[in-house]
């Protein structure tokens, strides 16, 4: 079951949970059947049970767990060998990508219960190739943010893709690194009112924020951090993970850099220039380098390396404008809050995205742990500011 905490739910839970989703939309919504275990909303259902009672429900044990979701599943591949039409396609899609999430989800909570790492995932060592500095130039124009209806499956928070107006920037090729975080520690950052937001000025004092949570101090003058359950030296050229976004605004103040807005994070990743050079082009890319598929050699998701790659590894994943590993390795936060595009309706899981409206932060482009269905460069991430327990670490553009 684990601890209880805030920020993570039992495990036991958590798997329970997931197959609960597929059967709900895939079978019982999209399909009429009756529930296979019939107290399973009671156990199950993330917008009915709180999160504190989750530790205090009668749940089936580890293999009555693992035995529903194998039952689940069988009872789809039945329904699915007779065709499944666009409708329940949709309830499968959507299964699939929440199951992706949880998936993720379970990844940081092995890192925030200092449990082993994920077994037979990873197969790739985090590869160690150095610095990427500089910035690269981004013309303004009109972007067209969010996703349309030909993109296939689009969560209801992307709809629709419509016109944001963006003056020219310049952002980081690469993400900040954890040599380059360090550098604000070193310089007292922490301890710096005048770099904090008042909210992050709060958050810092009731955790007694002196540095990144899992960082561990320094041993012979080399920072180390805990990974999982083993403490082991930082990579200076690894992208800074686990910062919460108001350790990401007072690195940028300090700086004197900020984050990208969500609509500059979309157009740096899949956007390109008029053959002038002068503005934003029409159109986009699917992805950051092209229209093919992420491969290993284009972006660090589905744990193709078992942890962040430097930051200048990767080459084949540069955008038009030079922005490497826009998808995959971490997730990065961006300065806009997360709201809904003008006239919002809500998909039917509808505390999808609606009850999150206003309360967080975007993140934008998935992590080591994300599926390649989750990291699409449209996805819209959602977390509150104060959150440093997951994937994320960020990109900065010049004032
Ligand atoms: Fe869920």
């Amino acid at each position: 079951m684990g601890p209880y905490l805030n920020i993570v739910n039992p495990v036991l839970w958590e798997i329970g949970h997931v197959a609960w989703f597929h059967e709900y939309w895939t079978l019982r919504h999209a399909a009429g059947r009756a529930p296979l275990i019939e107290r399973c909303d009671r156990l199950w259902d993330s917008s009915a049970v709180a999160h504190a009672t989750r530790w205090h429900l009668d749940l089936p044990d580890r293999a009555g767990t693992f035995g529903y979701m194998a039952d689940v599943l069988a009872q789809q591949e039945d329904r699915l060998a007779h065709g499944v039409d666009d409708q329940a396609r949709y309830f499968y899609d959507l299964a699939i990508r929440h199951e992706d999430m949880h998936v993720e989800a379970l990844t940081y909570v092995r890192q925030t219960l200092s449990y082993a790492p994920p077994q037979g995932l990873g197969a790739g060592q985090r590869l160690r190739a150095g610095a990427l500095p500089g910035d690269v130039a981004v013309p303004g124009g009109r972007w067209r943010l969010g996703s349309s209806a030909e993109e296939g499956f689009v969560f209801d928070n992307e709809k629709w893709a419509h016109d944001a107006v963006l003056a020219p920037f310049r952002i980081t090729r690469g993400a900040v690194t954890n040599e380059a975080f360090a550098a604000f520690i070193d310089a007292g950052g922490y301890r710096t009112r005048e770099f904090w937001s008042d909210a992050g000025w709060t958050w810092r004092e009731q955790r007694g924020a002196e540095r990144p949570v899992y960082w561990q101090g320094k041993r012979d003058g080399v920072w180390t951090t805990r990974r999982y359950r083993v403490d082991e030296e930082l990579a200076p050229h690894a992208p800074v993970v686990f910062v919460s976004w108001f350790e990401a605004d007072a690195w940028c103040r300090w700086a004197k850099r900020r984050l990208p807005t969500e609509a500059e994070w979309e157009a740096a990743a899949i956007g390109r220039s008029t053959a002038d050079g002068n503005r934003l082009a029409d159109g986009r890319r699917r992805w950051p380098w092209g229209e093919e598929p992420p491969t290993p050699d284009r972006a660090n998701l589905d744990f193709a390396f078992d942890g962040p790659v430097d930051v200048a590894a990767l080459p084949e994943s540069d955008s038009a404008f030079g922005c490497r590993q826009m998808i995959g390795n971490v997730w990065e936060w961006t300065a806009s809050d997360f709201l809904p595009f003008a006239g919002f309706v809500a998909d039917p899981y509808k505390d999808y995205s609606q009850p999150w409206f206003g309360t967080r932060k975007v993140l934008r482009g998935g992590c080591w742990a994300s599926s390649a269905r989750i990291a699409r460069p449209a996805y819209r991430n959602f977390f509150t500011p104060d959150r440093n327990d997951v994937l994320a670490g960020f990109r900065t553009c010049a004032l």
